[in-house]
């Protein structure tokens, strides 16, 4: 992807940075106890990116949230700092974190944007992600769809 990135697993220490780019990402950002709640649950899968900063240092940049059902990966949660944006990071953090499950584990990806999202469906759709539905009214602030995307292995 690029020089000076890890990818790790999410951990309670890394949720304040990853607040923090939530609070900055969505309308209605999950809460610290959303995070906590969520790295307790058994099929719950959270990686972060680091970067390596000018002063050697490692920034989180960028965190995904996924769960896994039976053969199924459900994507809940992808961001990446909004100023770190449209360098291909999202691009290749998904791209890596989608490999480490095996596709004899998943075989099909599965996720729902806002249909005003343009910039993650172009991420998805150039992951060869594709709309299969929409859900009419699905997100309770502004009433807006959902377009439900699936990427089959
Ligand atoms: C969506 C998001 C994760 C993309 O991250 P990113 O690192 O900037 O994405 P990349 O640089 O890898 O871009 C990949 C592709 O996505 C599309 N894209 C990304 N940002 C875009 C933008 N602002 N406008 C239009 N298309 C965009 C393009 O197709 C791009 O490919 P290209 O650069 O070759 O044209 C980032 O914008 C983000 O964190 N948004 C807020 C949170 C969010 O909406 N998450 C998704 C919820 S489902």
């Amino acid at each position: 992807m690029m020089d000076g990135w890890r990818v790790e697993a999410m951990t309670e220490e890394s949720i304040d940075p990853v607040v923090a780019i939530e609070t900055a990402s969505f309308l209605n950002p999950w809460s610290k106890l959303c995070f906590l709640e969520e790295l307790s649950f058994k099929d719950s899968h959270n990686f972060i990116l680091k970067l390596e900063n000018s002063i050697q240092a490692y920034q989180i940049v960028a965190y995904l949230c996924c769960r896994v059902l039976v053969d199924e990966l459900h994507i809940l949660k992808l961001a990446v700092h909004p100023e770190h944006r449209r360098k291909g990071i999202a691009t290749g953090f998904l791209s890596h974190c989608l490999n480490t499950f095996g596709t004899q584990q998943i075989k099909t990806v599965i996720l729902d944007v806002r249909s005003s999202n343009s910039a993650a469906i172009g991420l998805y759709q150039k992951l060869d992600f594709q709309i299969i539905g929409q859900r009419p009214n699905y997100y309770f602030d502004t009433g807006e769809s959902a377009f439900l995307m699936r990427k089959i292995y």
